[in-house]
């Protein structure tokens, strides 16, 4: 009987062991090396990453409907080169990226990204043998990399001005985290960042109390890796204020207090009102009365109101944070 039992747990193990390693076997080795032509290829033996990035803006940047109306259906060819760009290490890191003629609807894809001029593409592991053929490059996850396209508005200078470098914080730990947090299961190729309200809440912490007859407001940057908000010049952030009405009662209107946004260009008289990563810009409302008091954070991807003279942050702007004041 324990005979039976131990053969049959051997049994258990090795057929075991035999399943796993079937069923956990990396994709296809000693593969020939393949010419690509399209990122659809990769999703053959990548599936999970194809299916992050197809979410992504990266994947969107040729036929996102708000560029292609800036950029008169990319009339403008200038355009082209950031949002179908040849691939980054055929350009080269620091110099200017390279419109491509085929496949642009990709956008910003797997082979921009990935493919090395003399064929296989950058990878963390060596692994000739693979169809893809990787090689380990460590520029793939550096902040010069991503600011080929990302440093137009000094988003990597803000970057490198912060306190993250010395604390070895790059883009990809906060835009492309590990899965799971584990080393062995890759990054997230979602490569989340405005349009992911939960990441923009997480970039500032708002404050508000009363000083003597005043309100006294701040707002401080804990969480972007450099300005708030970077990059996109229509991205923009406001501070509001408002007496607290009793539950149910008609709210009052929003006052505005603060906007924190780099204008256009031809925007000549903004001033440029980015956050820095770690600053507090502090605010203040002479006699805003003695009763109760709200104060609130939005955030928009394009800055302007429908109507300027009657800003309705609830129905054009997303709330990031709300804070109550005592009367
Ligand atoms: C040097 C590279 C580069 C060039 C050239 C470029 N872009 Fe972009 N563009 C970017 C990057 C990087 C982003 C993402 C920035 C962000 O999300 O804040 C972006 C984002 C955008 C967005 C925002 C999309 C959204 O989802 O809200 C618009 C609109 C846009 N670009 C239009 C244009 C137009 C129009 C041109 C030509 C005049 C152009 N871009 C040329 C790099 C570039
Ligand atoms: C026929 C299957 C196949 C195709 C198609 C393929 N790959 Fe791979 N890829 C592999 C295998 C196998 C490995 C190595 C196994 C591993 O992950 O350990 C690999 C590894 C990689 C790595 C390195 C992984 C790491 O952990 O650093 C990168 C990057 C990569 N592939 C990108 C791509 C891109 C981009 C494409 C499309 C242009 C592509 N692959 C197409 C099978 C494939
Ligand atoms: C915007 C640039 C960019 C794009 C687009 C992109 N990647 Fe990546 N990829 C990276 C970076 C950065 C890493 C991390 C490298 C590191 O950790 O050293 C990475 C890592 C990987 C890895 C290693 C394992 C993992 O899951 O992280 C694979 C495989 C991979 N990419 C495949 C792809 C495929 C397939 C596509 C298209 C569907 C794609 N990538 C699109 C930048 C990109
Ligand atoms: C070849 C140019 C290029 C490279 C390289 C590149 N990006 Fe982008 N990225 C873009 C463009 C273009 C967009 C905007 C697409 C759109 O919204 O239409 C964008 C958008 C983004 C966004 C904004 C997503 C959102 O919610 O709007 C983030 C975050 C981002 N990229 C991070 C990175 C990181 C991190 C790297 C480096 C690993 C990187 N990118 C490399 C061109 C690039
Ligand atoms: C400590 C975490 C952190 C680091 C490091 C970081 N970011 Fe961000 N990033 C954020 C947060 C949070 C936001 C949202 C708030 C904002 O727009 O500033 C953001 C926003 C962005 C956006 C704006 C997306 C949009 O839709 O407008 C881009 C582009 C971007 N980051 C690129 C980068 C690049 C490139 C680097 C490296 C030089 C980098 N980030 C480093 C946290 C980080």
């Amino acid at each position: 009987m324990r005979l039976v039992r131990a053969v049959l747990g051997l049994l258990v193990v090795v057929l075991g062991g035999w399943l796993a390693t079937m069923v956990f076997q990396k994709p296809t080795e000693a593969q020939p090396p393949r010419e690509f032509t399209s990122s659809r290829q990769c999703m053959e033996c990548h599936a999970e990453v194809y299916a992050e990035w197809e979410t992504s803006w990266h994947a969107q940047s040729w036929i996102d409907p708000d560029v292609r109306a800036l950029s008169n259906d990319f009339a403008n060819t200038d355009c082209i080169d950031c949002h179908a760009p040849r691939p980054i290490f055929e350009s080269g890191i620091g110099k200017r990226v390279l419109p491509r003629a085929a496949r642009r609807s990709e956008g910003v894809d797997c082979i921009a990204c990935h493919l090395l001029p003399e064929g296989g593409v950058a990878g963390t592991l060596d692994a000739a043998s693979a169809a893809c053929r990787p090689v380990a490059m460590r520029d793939l996850a550096k902040p010069e990399f991503c600011g080929v396209c990302h440093n137009q508005h000094k988003t990597v200078d803000q970057w490198r001005e912060s306190k993250y470098p010395d604390q070895g914080i790059s883009c990809v730990d906060c835009h492309m985290p590990l899965r799971d947090g584990d080393p062995n299961r890759g990054r997230d190729h979602r490569c989340l960042g405005g349009h992911d309200i939960e990441l923009v809440k997480s970039a500032v912490e708002l404050r508000a109390r009363r000083d003597g007859t005043a309100l006294s407001v701040e707002v401080e940057n804990v969480g972007a890796g450099h300005s708030f908000p970077t990059d996109e010049r229509s991205r923009a952030s406001d501070v509001f204020w408002r007496p607290k009405v009793a539950p149910g009662a008609q709210p009052e209107a929003w006052r505005h207090l603060y906007r924190f946004r780099s204008p256009y260009r031809h925007e000549v008289d903004i001033e440029d009102t980015w956050l820095p990563a770690h600053a507090t810009w502090s605010g203040r409302v002479e006699d805003p009365g003695s009763g109760p008091l709200e104060v609130a954070i939005f955030y928009k991807l394009s800055p302007y109101w429908t109507d300027p003279n009657a800003p309705d942050p609830d129905n054009e702007a997303r709330l990031l944070h709300l804070v109550e004041v005592a009367p």
